[in-house]
């Protein structure tokens, strides 16, 4: 299992031209994860960064290490700079009226949900947006998309969602577990890190050392998970969720009770089930882990600081399975890379199977792709 995004992209680089791309809401946590995972990628080409209107001009690299360097200093020695890419040096952050003018179609958008007039401009322009905010997540005619269980929906809309980083994990989770045993019943207790809430901070006493209950809070996430878990799986079956903070920096620790409708044989069974489980296995696509879901047997596993960096990030680590408890027909943890799969790695993962629909197969089974140079109607 290669953890190295440089062999993942290696080993994806047949495409003969890249199309340009634009992050916006570049200057966040979000945006600079995915603009480093756009250095070197084989489809896509990072074109122009942009910020809000007050970073406009600025050296991306300065705002870049400006946020970093803020964040440790607030939340102490434990937490870790993303280093700043070199292969990015020269980027200036741009303004959304620079991006409106360009001729780049495919745009990221990685904006709070309040910013949502601006996924609505490049709507308006016909730009694709594959985004990360909140910001009409839940519109019927918005697609929101795991592309593992719902990619088919990526070609319909203009915007696409992908849910939050929670419901990113859960949703690979519960997908083989729906089909296979029919779910009657889903509560979800989680315990997420920082990072989460990007560079906005809380203050330390909140967390470190300590757990933060976001129930009631304005961070919505309960009412989030649970809406997006009906818009995806539908609504078969009553869903409950708990949510919490906790002192970790990446990587959300998350446990699933379930009763079902068929019974469920064992604990080697629903690690099996979970092993098959990769519809995009024939893709060949750079972002695209060896397997999305990685079973871990061993004690005490999953862990935030071991297990959210599986297949690069994109991968949910599950463990603690068991089957033997006495309210549940089946209980587990899952941890999920709350920056990787979970907001970058996923709107990146969704635009990859979008342009892959582009994509014509030669006899030999290698893959060529029609790029999308122009605009598209809305
Ligand atoms: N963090 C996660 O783990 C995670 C996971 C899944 C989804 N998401 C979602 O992804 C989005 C970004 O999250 P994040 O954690 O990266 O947040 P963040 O660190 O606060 O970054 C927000 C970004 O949006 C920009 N922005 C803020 N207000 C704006 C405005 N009015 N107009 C245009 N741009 C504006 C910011 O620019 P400035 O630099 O100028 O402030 C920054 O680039 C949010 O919708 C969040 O809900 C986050």
């Amino acid at each position: 299992m290669s953890n190295d995004l440089n062999d993942l992209y290696a080993a994806n680089s047949n495409q003969a031209e890249r199309q340009k791309v634009a992050i916006v809401g570049a200057t966040g946590m979000v945006g600079r994860r995915l603009a480093a995972l756009l250095i070197d990628h084989p489809t896509f080409e990072l074109a122009m960064v942009v910020g809000s209107d007050g970073r406009a001009g600025r050296a991306y690299r300065d705002v870049w290490e400006a946020k970093e360097r803020a964040l440790r200093e607030h939340y102490g020695n434990f937490w870790r700079e993303y280093s700043w890419p070199d292969a990015l040096r020269d980027m200036p952050v741009c303004a959304l009226e620079d991006l409106l003018k360009s001729d780049i179609s495919v745009v990221f958008s990685s904006i709070p949900e309040r910013a949502g007039d601006s996924e609505e401009a490049l709507l308006r322009d016909g730009r694709k947006v594959f985004s990360n905010s909140p910001y009409r997540r839940f519109d019927s005619d918005v697609a929101l998309v795991v592309p593992e269980v719902n990619g088919t929906e990526l070609g319909a809309t203009l915007l696409t969602k992908n849910p939050n980083c929670v419901t990113s994990g859960l949703i690979l989770v519960l997908a083989p577990l729906h089909s296979r045993y029919g779910l009657r019943e889903v509560v979800v207790t989680t315990y997420q890190s920082l990072s989460g809430r990007g560079d906005a901070k809380y203050a330390t006493d909140l967390v470190v050392g300590n757990i933060l209950p976001l129930h009631g809070s304005c961070e919505l996430t309960e009412t989030l998970i649970w809406k997006e878990v009906k818009k995806v799986l539908g609504d078969a079956f009553p869903v409950s969720v708990t949510c919490n903070r906790t002192c970790v920096q990446e990587g959300h620790y998350v446990e699933v009770r379930v009763k079902t409708n068929r019974p469920v044989d064992g604990v080697d069974e629903v690690a099996s089930l979970f092993r098959a489980f990769n519809p995009l296995a024939s893709f060949k696509l750079p972002t695209n882990p060896v397997s999305p879901i990685v079973v871990l047997r061993e004690k005490g596993r999953p862990r935030p600081m071991q297990d959210a960096n599986h297949h690069c990030g994109m991968a949910v680590a599950v463990g603690n399975i068991s089957t033997d408890d006495e309210v549940f027909d089946l209980r587990l943890a899952y941890v999920v890379n709350n920056l990787q799969r979970g907001a970058a790695g996923g709107v990146l993962l969704n635009a990859e199977v979008w342009n892959a629909q582009n994509v014509a197969r030669t006899q030999e089974g290698r893959i060529t792709v029609t790029v999308a140079t122009s605009k598209m109607e809305s």
